[in-house]
């Protein structure tokens, strides 16, 4: 389930729908309005996506969804206590509409809210989640998103009782709805991350996506600003490199929309945007204007080679191999062995790196092919990758003829996003991201994690704390858990950053010196979290 190298893969107390991957074997693709529209939303809008949708091709590259955001609902219920929708937007009725959506191949979702009110301003869901599960289903609807606005207390345990409850009625309907969760994102960037992780632990108990952090920018938000469209995208690429331990099949953490029409990001940036969330094997849903994309933007938005990575059936995250000031490399196993290679240029200027087979994990001498998922072009390369990127581009690669993979990469702390550091006298510290090697560690399937500057050493514990050691005895072993926590085998305790040093110490509750990030492919111990 985590990965193919794993043997063992120990799972505790899972509950559906990660129980039932079949909800949504692979993360859902299509069309919601939010972004490009917020509230100026009508009929008209939809029948023409949707035509547009499938003369463009995207219904056959995948992209089978139309989803509606807020804004659709009269502002009252009916007398019988049902939801019905705005007259004037819609005036033949959502039922029709998904009817037609139907006819021309996709699926239709809709959005409502856990709270008495949505985001916009219209009723909400609580007190009525039997009824409206029932009236969607009635409409022939299949797939809802449910925010979070509304809810009192705002607490994280009024959250899950309320998402589960949903959960519930959901799951015995006879079409099991597909159930995105908006819950995490009102815990995101608060003081400390333990209220947001402990959301995470069950969103995925519960439904098949979950939004977890900020909305990306709605459309001119930032009137003319470009800069802050593109700092919007990396904030919520930003969030999503905090959460891959809970990826799995049947659940996909979700960065929120693309938005391949906004004027304020260059053609490399939409490239970029669309890239990433598909080496995340992120829901790859389009705010945009479909009829008026332009060609170039449709081309890419419908590569069959990086939508074939979004879709891969391990539906691995893709983790940070390395990370400086101006490069982002990121890796994953695919499903027929193949590896990904993703590499980011977040710097100004067009420049050059060069990424080792070890870096990205690869095991024996190569030569590997590399094909370049933008152009279609293979090559060869035994010992190293390399690549020029554009400001703010993307390069995306499948690599094959790889025999087999070690999970490799950076380990970091979630909450300063500190790098786990090697150090020639053993220590091991947490420092600024910088692409060496001494941050770049290799994770057994033994539990041993070794830094590729000293592949031959261990991350252990000792009497005097947490440094590099001989790879023999349970104190040079580690259990990753999806609480986000790295256990010694010999003491039980947690690894912790303290001053920016590791140590290991009793385990709390998911608390920011203790929470980290690992490479995919680890083996993630899903415990009775709830
Ligand atoms: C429907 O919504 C679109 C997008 O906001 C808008 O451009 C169009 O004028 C609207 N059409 C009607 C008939 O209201
Ligand atoms: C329907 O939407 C229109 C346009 O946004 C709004 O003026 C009207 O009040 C809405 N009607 C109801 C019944 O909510
Ligand atoms: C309420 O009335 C609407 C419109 O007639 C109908 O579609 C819906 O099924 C009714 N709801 C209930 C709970 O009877
Ligand atoms: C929502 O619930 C809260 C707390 O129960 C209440 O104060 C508020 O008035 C309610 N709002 C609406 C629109 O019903
Ligand atoms: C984390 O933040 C919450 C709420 O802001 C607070 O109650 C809690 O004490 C904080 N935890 C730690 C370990 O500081
Ligand atoms: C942004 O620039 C365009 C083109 O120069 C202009 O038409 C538009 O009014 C500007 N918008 C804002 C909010 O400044
Ligand atoms: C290219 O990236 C490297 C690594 O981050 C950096 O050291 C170098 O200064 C960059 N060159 C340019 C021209 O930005
Ligand atoms: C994979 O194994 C075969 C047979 O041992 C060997 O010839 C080839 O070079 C290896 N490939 C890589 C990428 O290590
Ligand atoms: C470490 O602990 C885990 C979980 O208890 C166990 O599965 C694994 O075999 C242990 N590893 C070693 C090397 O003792």
């Amino acid at each position: 389930m985590a990965a193919l190298l794993v043997p063992s893969l120990v799972l505790i107390g899972v509950h559906a729908s990660i129980e039932d991957p079949s909800i949504s074997p692979t993360p859902p693709m299509g069309f919601n309005d939010w972004s490009r529209f917020e509230c100026a939303i009508n009929q008209t809008l939809f029948v023409e996506t949707t035509d547009a949708m499938l003369s463009r091709g995207f219904l056959a590259a995948g992209y089978n969804r139309i989803n509606i955001d807020d804004c659709w609902p009269a502002h009252e219920r009916l007398p019988n206590g049902s939801l019905t929708w705005n007259e004037t937007l819609f005036p033949n009725g959502l039922p029709w509409l998904a009817n037609y959506v139907h006819s021309k191949g996709f699926h239709f979702g809709i959005y409502e809210d856990a709270g008495n009110a949505t985001c916009g301003g219209y009723p909400g869901t609580l007190g009525h989640e039997q009824l409206d599960a029932e009236t969607f289903e009635n409409w022939g609807i299949d797939y809802l998103k449910l925010d979070g606005c509304n809810v009192f207390p705002s607490t994280e345990q009024r959250y899950q009782d309320i998402y589960g409850e949903w959960h519930q009625v959901l799951t015995a309907l006879q079409h099991p709805l597909i159930f995105s969760e908006s819950a995490p994102a009102y815990f995101a960037g608060t003081r400390n991350n333990t209220a947001w992780y402990e959301v995470m632990d069950w969103v995925p108990l519960y439904g098949e996506l979950a939004r977890h952090s900020t909305d990306i920018a709605v459309y001119d938000y930032y009137g003319n600003d470009s800069a802050k469209y593109w700092d919007s995208v990396m904030t919520n690429y930003g969030f999503e490199v905090l959460l891959a331990r809970y990826q799995q099949p049947g659940y996909y953490n979700d960065p929120d929309f693309i938005i391949p029409d906004w004027p304020w990001l260059t053609l490399d940036e939409h490239k970029s945007h669309f890239a990433l969330w598909a080496s995340f094997s992120a829901p790859l849903i389009i705010s945009a204007w479909v009829p008026g994309l332009a060609d170039d933007v449709v081309e890419f938005l419908t590569n069959t080679d990086i939508i074939a990575i979004d879709q891969d059936a391990l539906t691995l995250q893709a983790t940070l191999v390395s990370s400086d000031e101006n490069f982002d490399v990121l890796t994953k196993n695919l499903a027929n062995g193949d590896r990904l290679l993703t590499v980011l240029n977040k710097g100004d200027n067009t420049n050059t790196t060069s990424v080792t087979a070890a870096r990205i994990g690869l095991v024996g001498d190569g030569p590997y092919t590399a094909k370049d998922l933008w152009t279609g072009e293979s090559s060869a390369f035994t010992s190293e990758m390399k690549t020029t990127l554009s400001t703010h581009a993307t390069g995306i690669y499948r690599i094959s003829g790889v025999n087999a993979t070690i999970p490799t990469g950076m380990i970091f702390n979630t909450a300063n996003k500190r790098c786990m550091t090697a150090h020639q006298n053993a220590h091991v510290t947490f420092t600024q991201c910088d692409a060496s090697d001494a941050q770049v560690w290799l994770v057994s399937a033994q539990g041993g994690i070794s830094p590729l500057s000293a592949p031959s050493m261990c991350l252990a514990q000792s009497s005097g704390g947490v440094a590099l050691g001989s790879c023999s005895g349970s104190s040079a072993t580690w259990t990753y858990h999806v609480t986000g926590n790295l256990i010694n085998n010999a003491s039980g305790q947690c690894l912790q950053e303290r001053n920016q040093h590791a140590k290991a110490a009793t385990c709390g509750v998911e608390l920011d010196q203790q929470v980290f990030a690992l490479p995919s492919g680890v083996d993630v111990i899903r415990g009775n979290v709830v």
